[in-house]
């Protein structure tokens, strides 16, 4: 007879647990606690990989938009497989037993198993890679919407973005070469130029020195009406300084700490848009078939190779301080990853 105990052969699970805020190396604790039940409507899910966010080294530090009740396991994204299915979900759970799952919102995914509504899950065909769809919920996500959202673009035109060289930033240039528009990349060290322009990018420059009169030699003196922004500070009034009259910057990020600050006559006499973006905020917002259809694009995308984004470590929950340090490190190759 099948019982629970064959089915799911561990009886502890592992996770990663933060207990107060403060620095991201002295806060989190990896624990072994009972593999949970799923309830009435859940499944049981097995965690195969789950990454380590700047957002996620935010909530460590107690610095992000909003914060999660403590005690809790942090990881805001990551993909695992469903291995047990609870009551009540008859031929959909059925169908569910198996597939590879999107790790749902509010999940906690630096663990190895945890339970989730069987109606947050969202299925990931066999054929985009897992360590892709680990990935694929915040940045990628966050690239379609910024690319898509704030801005209509015409085919071949030309967009600007500081912190090319990030795991958005690189989602960004694929996506917009997948979709016909031009990008100019401002990354802060030298050496990324081949890299980036091997996936897509248009341009690469290594400061936003002179940028203006760069961008206006890259594009022919066509100036971009869509600016992407996830440092801050002077990069930001950087990339404000060369977009078009009445164009958009869009801020999602702050890598650099500093504050967005806009000279008042770039807002009365060249009627620039400041935006912001945050994916939890348009995931909460869309329809079901906004969300499909985005997840639809970003699966085909990661399953045809046109969407990728680097790993350099994959850690397991154990060592969970190590993992944090590497991805606290500058000049990273890739993104850190745990296995559940
Ligand atoms: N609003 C949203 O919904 C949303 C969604 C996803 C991400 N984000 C934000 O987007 C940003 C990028 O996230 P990610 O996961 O793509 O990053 P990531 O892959 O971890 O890479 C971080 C990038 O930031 C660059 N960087 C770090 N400090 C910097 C500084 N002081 N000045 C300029 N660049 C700096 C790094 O440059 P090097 O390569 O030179 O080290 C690296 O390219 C983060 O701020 C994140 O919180 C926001």
């Amino acid at each position: 007879m099948e019982t629970r105990e064959n089915r799911v052969s561990v009886s502890f699970s592992r996770g990663i647990f933060l207990t107060r805020f403060g620095s991201p190396l002295e806060v989190v604790e990896e624990r072994a606690v009972m593999v949970p039940q799923p309830c009435v409507g859940e499944v049981l899910i097995g965690v195969e990989l789950a990454p380590i966010n700047p957002a996620d080294l935010n909530v460590l530090e107690g610095k992000y938009g909003t914060l999660p009740a403590l005690p809790c396991v942090p990881g805001i994204e990551g993909v695992g497989r469903v291995l047990e299915v609870g009551a009540g979900l008859g031929v959909a759970g059925e169908e569910l037993e198996g597939k590879r799952v999107l790790l749902p919102h509010g999940f906690g995914s630096w663990r190895s198993h945890g339970t989730a509504l069987a109606s947050e899950l969202v299925v990931v065909p066999e054929a985009v890679p897992v360590e892709q769809a680990s990935m694929l919920r915040i940045n990628p996500a966050t690239a379609l919407v910024l690319l898509e959202h704030f801005v209509e673009l015409k085919p071949g035109e030309w967009i600007v973005q500081n912190a090319a060289n990030s795991g958005v930033g690189r989602s960004v240039i694929q996506i917009a070469r997948a979709c016909g528009w031009r990008t100019i990349n401002v990354v802060r060290r030298a050496g990324l130029g081949e890299e980036l322009r091997a996936i897509g990018a248009d341009a690469v420059l290594e400061s936003s020195e002179d940028l203006g009169a760069r961008i206006a030699g890259i594009t022919g003196g066509v100036p971009p009406r869509l600016g992407l922004n996830a440092v801050g500070g002077e990069s930001a009034l950087a990339l404000a300084k060369t977009l078009a009259e009445s164009g958009v910057l869009v801020t999602y990020g702050a890598m650099g700490l500093q504050p967005v600050r806009i000279p008042n006559g770039l807002l009365i006499f060249k009627d620039l848009a400041m935006r912001g973006l945050w994916i939890s905020r348009w995931y909460k917002n869309a329809t079901l078939s906004q969300r499909y259809n985005l997840f639809e694009r970003l699966f085909h995308w990661a399953s045809t190779g046109v969407l990728h984004t680097p790993v350099e470590a994959i850690y397991s929950l154990e060592n969970s301080r190590e993992a944090i340090a590497h991805a606290m490190r500058d000049g990273r190759g890739g993104k850190v990853l745990f296995k559940g």
